[in-house]
């Protein structure tokens, strides 16, 4: 679900004083989320000054739910990831606005609580597994030591979850290769190691930071349906941030689409597919490769995703989208399509959009 609300964003430039205004508000009688993310925006210091790369970012994860993250390259969907965990640079990032886990207030805890709730609460698994894989120990060392980081269990208790953690995503004979460094792996299985590791604390949510790009096709089709399969065995959320809007469809019941910093679109799946509320996410469907066009040229979306140095007045896509007329040009508030459905688009409800189905 996309929601919004109130909240002033970080900086005082127009455009984000623009955004602190009349936006959606989360339906009432849905289940309590498990991550609820308000108003989030992240900036970061550099040389040149400060510089906002999202905008009053807000979703909601329901518990078990799998969501997908979808948008181009640059449009802030790891440093969202990232935020949820604190894991930006501390002396760089600037982050304003709410994130509540599992009814807590994820931005006003101290470092210590938050690293009590990374890997038991919520784990993340990231694009590269060796980023996050120590090489100088066994992963049965690095699996054992997560747990009893978070768990008071005696090391021979540890070591049999390790096993059995192994075992339970398809690693064949556990019991031996538990022993083995991160590089006596091959890619897809140091993916199901990293898999693991995110698991073995039976958290309430898994963030996937594409994690399945570094893959050859059918290790990534495995590594997916292991994850969907995981994720509906335990009731593990999932945040799945990904390019590839195929793996969204196989994945997850709901779709997020960001564009420039800003979550543009939250949609069911079957929705966002069949009739996109947002004219990005449309460009971004009949960009797919379909079996029946083969050989035909893809359309594509014109023009790149604006720096967030040049972001335009108004809609940050209007420079790209087909629609693009009067009223384009002003602050976008989220425009509720129906209650499923939500998009920061003044279009949204009369474009009759063309998915990818
Ligand atoms: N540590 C950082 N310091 C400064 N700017 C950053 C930092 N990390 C990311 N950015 C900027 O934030 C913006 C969003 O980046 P992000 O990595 O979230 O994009 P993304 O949607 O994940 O892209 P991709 O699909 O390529 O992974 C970009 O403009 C990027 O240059
Ligand atoms: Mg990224």
């Amino acid at each position: 679900m996309l929601v919004a609300s109130n909240n002033t964003a970080v900086g005082n430039s127009t455009r984000l004083a623009e955004r602190s205004t009349g936006d959606a508000q989360p339906v009432p009688g849905e289940v309590t989320p498990i991550l609820d993310v308000r108003n989030l925006s992240i900036s970061f210091r550099g040389r040149d000054g400060v510089t906002h790369v999202t905008h009053n970012v807000s979703f909601t994860v329901a518990p078990g739910e799998r969501v997908g993250v979808v948008g181009e390259s640059g449009c802030g969907k790891s440093v969202t990831g990232l935020s949820l965990l604190r894991l930006l640079p501390e002396r760089t990032a600037i982050i304003d606005g709410e994130i509540r886990f599992d009814g807590r207030d994820l931005m006003s805890m101290r470092p210590k609580e938050i690293r009590a709730i990374r890997g038991r609460d919520i784990s993340m698994i990231f694009q590269e597994p060796m980023t996050a894989l120590d090489p100088v120990f066994t992963v049965g060392q690095q699996l054992i030591e997560t747990l009893r980081a978070h768990y008071p269990v005696s090391q021979a208790e540890a070591r049999e979850q390790a096993v059995q953690a192994l075992k339970d995503v398809g690693i064949p004979s556990p019991e031996t290769r538990v022993d083995e460094y991160p590089h006596q792996f091959s890619g897809g299985m140091r993916q199901r190691v990293m898999i693991a590791m995110a698991l073995i604390c039976k958290p309430k949510l898994i963030i996937a930071d594409e994690p399945t790009t570094a893959l050859d096709v059918t290790v990534q089709a495995q590594i997916i349906d292991l994850l969907t399969e995981l994720s509906e065995n335990t009731g593990t959320a999932l945040l799945f941030i990904t390019h590839d809007l195929g793996v969204v469809a196989e994945t997850c019941s709901r779709m997020i689409t960001m564009y420039a910093g800003e979550v543009v679109e939250s949609s069911p799946v079957d929705d966002a597919l069949r009739r996109p509320g947002h004219p990005y996410t449309s460009g971004l469907l009949r960009s797919l490769p379909r079996l029946s066009d083969r050989g035909s040229r893809l359309p594509f979306i014109p023009g790149r995703v604006p720096s967030p140095h040049a972001l335009p007045e108004g809609c940050s896509f209007q420079d790209r989208c087909p629609h693009s007329g009067d009223g384009c040009e002003r602050y976008q508030a989220v425009v509720e399509i129906d209650p499923t459905r939500h998009a920061r688009c003044h279009k949204a409800k009369e474009l009759n959009l063309e998915g990818a189905v």
